[in-house]
């Protein structure tokens, strides 16, 4: 969580900064500061305010021609919200911008005697004072020195008082991604969205080394003093991509960029209407004899690791755990060389699935991450890799990059059916087909937004709600409260239909919204019964199913009618209509669906 970002170039980087920042504010937005060298000479002026890069605009001054400076957007740990809690934190020669957590800050303050420094509640302005406290003149054995004492994770982009246009960067698992160019000079930030206009370019900076960034050089070297050659990657996307392109949220626009997602994650890994992770490079071996399959991940990320968990157990009969990390990471894990684990994120950040899939390699070398930035922790750790090619997803509520990591889930499922021979060619291919199909299918549904619009107003008055379905159905009901709870507040729970009479029908009372998922045509006339049990008391039910009529329409308020397709494939229609009762649902109560309270998008805290 929180976004950091430098600059030192040629031109003046205010604007550069806070644009960039905007573009991170997904990692936080309690507070937001930027920090420069005033008339680039040795004096730092720091700009901050509590709230959002906006409001942090509006205190900078326009006549700012500094060209070197750091900016940071925060989600708070320690210490609440407030000017005096935003980054960036000065203390004597030494001002900073900080993601991750200090640990040890405790101890820090009694070894370097820093009480009398402090004037905030934060650990990164311990850390400031410990940077200052070991800094005479030399920066690069300054942050040694430092580091060496600090537990925890850190990202930190540091300016010192005496070396005016130079920025000083240092890592340990929280990310920093950079990029040189001869005309704009040196960027770091948490994430490549900061600053892809100006390159599309970009390495990872490397763990436990020192980055010194000047207009016209860009220098890495390990804690020895050796130099580092850093390994550059591109990205095939550019700055519309992380733009809103005319719609009023990112999460709309992402919605509606999901059947582009859908046939970017699947065209190069479809061949013969057969899957195949050639240009991968993931081998068929990764496949063969897998006993059993553990997947990891956490929130949406999970609730897609759940669906392909399904459909590859009931399919095939290969059993498949899947975990939260939180929990995994601290768990003994039950796994041979013949487990098949497979890690699912889209920014192969998150700390805990990071720790997780650490934990997963002690056991087998059979790890495949799912994640959709490239060169990102997870997906640099684990033994293969397969992008979901999502794009940038801006906004903190996942959509596309659920879809994606679903459609993903599935091509390996077919994989493991063909090389376990539970699937035959035949029947691979056909499913294969379908899934081409899918791109379309949700097209139709986004094409119908003004209907779910309007049918869904309802919602908004709601307190509580649920989400009932039963096999695939299920799992996306838990991907459909989720999404709910975090964008509307309004208080959402999922339930297999028919567990609900063991204890939660208590909680049905009239008017009650129920979203109840009848897609699977296996166990839809189970699924209706359980509607009528809700029904009967008093339940307002927004039915979602392939009926083109419901034979008896008293079963429910609202009918959302879903284009008729194989009950594998019905989620990716059905989460469209889910995603949009949340959006709606946000909307028509005035919050902002980009930017949930509470929330960011990258947990990269435990
Ligand atoms: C919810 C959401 C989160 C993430 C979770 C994992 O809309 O986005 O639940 O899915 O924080 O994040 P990643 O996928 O980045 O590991």
């Amino acid at each position: 969580m929180c976004g950091i970002i430098g600059l030192t170039g040629h031109n003046p980087s205010q604007n550069i900064l806070l644009d960039g920042l905007a573009r991170l504010e997904y990692r936080g937005y309690d507070s937001a500061g930027i920090a420069f060298f005033r008339d680039n000479s040795g004096h730092i002026s720091v700009r901050k305010t509590a709230g959002k890069v906006s409001d942090l605009r509006a205190i900078c001054d326009d006549d700012n021609t500094s060209t070197c400076g750091i900016g940071h957007s925060r989600w708070a740990t320690h210490g609440g919200v407030t000017n005096a809690n935003a980054h960036p934190h000065k203390v004597g020669n030494v001002t900073l911008v900080h993601n991750g957590i200090i640990e040890n800050y405790h101890d820090l303050i009694k070894e370097f005697n820093l009480q009398d420094k402090l004037v905030s509640e934060t650990d990164t302005e311990v850390a400031a004072a410990t940077f200052d406290a070991n800094y005479d003149g030399d920066p690069i054995e300054c942050i040694k020195k430092t580091v060496s004492k600090i537990h925890g994770t850190f990202a930190f982009c540091i300016m010192f008082k005496n070396r005016p246009g130079e920025i000083y960067c240092t890592r340990r698992v929280s990310p920093l991604v950079a990029a040189f160019t001869e005309k704009d000079g040196s960027f770091v930030a948490s994430d490549l969205t900061a600053f892809i206009e100006y390159s599309k370019q970009f390495f990872i900076v490397p763990e436990d080394t020192i980055m010194i960034m000047k207009a016209d050089s860009m220098t890495v070297q390990d804690m020895d003093g050796k130099e580092v050659t850093p390994e550059y990657m591109t990205v095939d996307w550019d700055v519309t991509a992380a733009q809103k392109d005319g719609y009023p949220h990112y999460m709309i626009k992402e919605i509606h960029e999901q059947p582009a997602a859908i046939k970017r994650t699947i065209m190069t890994r479809i061949k013969d209407d057969l899957p195949d992770f050639t240009e991968d490079n993931i081998p068929d071996s990764l496949f063969e004899g897998v006993t059993d399959m553990t997947i990891i991940a956490c929130g949406t990320a999970m609730y897609a690791g759940n669906m392909g968990a399904s459909l590859i157990q009931n399919k095939f009969g290969i059993p498949v755990n899947v975990c939260i990390a939180s929990e995994f990471r601290y768990e003994r894990p039950v796994l041979s060389e013949n487990s098949l684990v497979i890690v699912v994120s889209q920014s192969g950040e998150t700390i805990d699935t990071l720790e997780a899939l650490r934990l997963a390699k002690t056991k087998t070398q059979r790890t495949l991450s799912l994640v959709n930035v490239k060169g990102s922790s997870i997906a640099r750790e684990s033994n293969y890799v397969l992008y979901t090619h999502a794009g940038p997803e801006i906004a903190v509520a996942s959509t596309k990059a659920y879809t994606v990591q679903v459609v993903a889930m599935y091509l390996i499922a077919a994989k493991l059916g063909l090389t376990s021979g539970e699937f035959t060619e035949a029947e691979c291919k056909k499913f294969i087909q379908t899934m081409q199909t899918v791109p379309e299918a949700m097209q139709k549904m986004l094409d119908n937004e003004q209907d779910i619009e309007n049918l869904t107003r309802r919602m908004t008055n709601a307190e509580h709600t649920f989400y009932i379905g039963r096999g695939q159905d299920y799992r996306l009901a838990m991907e459909g409260a989720l999404k709910l709870k975090e964008i509307s507040y309004i208080h959402a729970e999922a339930y297999a239909a028919g567990e609900l009479k063991h204890g939660t029908i208590a909680l049905i009372s009239e008017g009650i919204p129920v979203i109840a998922l009848a897609t699977q045509q296996s166990v839809y006339s189970k699924v209706i019964s359980n509607i009528r049990e809700v029904k009967a008391r008093g339940a307002y039910v927004i039915l979602i199913s392939m009926d083109d009529e419901i034979t008896d329409p008293s079963i429910c308020d609202v009918h959302l009618n879903i284009p008729k397709i194989d009950d594998d494939f019905a989620v990716f229609e059905a989460v469209v209509l889910c995603q949009m009762i949340a959006y709606y649902a946000s909307i028509g109560k005035g919050c902002n669906p980009d930017q949930p309270r509470n929330l960011a998008k990258s947990v990269t805290v435990e």
